[in-house]
């Protein structure tokens, strides 16, 4: 091999390697066919590419790169066509002059540039596709060009198949949500029967955190993780006799302290489920207050989990919006008052000012 023979080579090889980087890297099939065609021009030297892809019976030319259109967007007849051969046999079509080949649809390639072409499959087992390169003149491709455009069919091939994977792994972890949200709803819902005055409740509490959070310009998993950890924040009410907890009238300091258990349940009853994230420990706080006064552990500002410091002027705001048998609703303007008043003391400040923001300047209210 002389030297420049080996410094083309070490060109190539570079080049390829970049292109595989790429491929790797590629999350949709728009992206793969985009690298693919520029690449393959790159790489060969050649006048066109075409990216093929198998549609049913047909041949879809879904990308090409060329010095003149050829038949992107167009579909053929398996039968016809060459990139349909090439699928259909499974191995590279080398054609050195298209008007001594019986294998071309001349009709279609008369009107285009092309004179010679080389072709090989996507997934030679089983050909999803094809890729081809077309030269203006008599020309027979070098066994290097058709390697590497083998390598680049190859390596389009194995990033076709990843984005099948993640796709289905997006599937999955989509219905696997929307399973847990399914879940969360029916155990709130369970809570709820018991004390039908708050039915809803839980559920709103999760829509309210998860927008004071969205305000608060955290990061779109962890509002969610916020929402559904509120779904079920008083799963632990669970453990309370429903008489007590749809009582018409004042509570007894003991039956007050026998609710407030409801907390430490709650974080019972999930502790040991996996939620990849502390949901228990979050709503196990949803009544802790920043000054300390709040229950079960008296936790102060810096030892409360932010999740729960926004449950807990989410569940506040809601709880007095929404009429009670012991008492009216009281509206929007008297909610934010009570927050406002007791910002800094009980709640959040940051919190607090979020949800006045979503309240005044947003005309926010809670979907129903
Ligand atoms: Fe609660």
């Amino acid at each position: 091999m002389n030297q420049n023979t080996c410094a083309y080579t070490l060109r190539i090889m570079e080049q390829l390697l970049k292109v595989v980087q790429q491929l790797s890297a590629t999350h949709d099939l728009e992206a793969v066919m985009d690298i693919v065609r520029h690449s393959v021009r790159e790489l060969t030297g050649s006048d066109g590419a075409t990216f093929v892809l198998r549609d049913g019976d047909s041949c879809y030319y879904a990308e090409e790169d060329a010095i003149t259109p050829l038949w992107k967007g167009l579909r053929f007849p398996m039968k016809i066509c060459i990139s349909g051969w090439v699928m259909q046999n499974r191995q590279p079509a080398i054609i050195e002059d298209i008007y001594k080949d019986n294998r071309i649809p001349i009709d279609a390639y008369r009107k285009t540039f092309v004179r010679s072409l080389a072709m090989v499959p996507i997934k030679t087992n089983n050909p999803i596709g094809a890729i081809g390169c077309y030269w203006s003149k008599i020309y027979s491709p070098t066994p290097e060009q058709i390697q590497v455009l083998q390598v680049l069919a190859d390596t389009a091939a194995i990033a076709i198949d990843n984005i099948g994977y993640q796709e289905n792994i997006a599937r999955q972890a989509r219905l696997l949500e929307e399973g847990i949200d399914g879940t969360l709803l029916t155990v709130a819902k369970m809570v709820e029967l018991k004390d039908p005055y708050t039915s809803g409740h839980q559920r709103r509490v999760g829509i309210l955190s998860f927008d004071i959070a969205c305000e608060l310009g955290w990061d779109k998993k962890r509002c969610e993780t916020l929402r559904r950890a509120a779904i079920v924040h008083d799963i632990g009410k669970i453990g309370i006799p429903g008489e007590l907890l749809s009582k018409p009238s004042q509570l007894t300091p003991q039956e007050f302290s026998l609710i407030q258990t409801h907390a430490e349940m709650s974080y019972d009853i999930l502790k040991d489920v996996n939620f990849l994230m502390p949901i228990a420990q979050i709503i196990c706080q949803h009544h802790e207050r920043i000054d300390g006064s709040g229950y079960p552990h008296g936790l102060k500002t810096e030892n409360i989990l932010p999740e729960a410091k926004i449950i807990a002027v989410a569940d506040v705001f809601e709880a007095m919006t929404s009429h009670r048998p012991y008492r009216p609703a009281l509206g929007i303007d008297a909610a934010l008052a009570e927050l406002i008043l007791n910002k800094g003391v009980l709640y959040d400040p940051e919190v607090v000012d979020s949800l006045v923001r979503l309240m005044k300047e947003k005309d926010y209210r809670i979907p129903e």
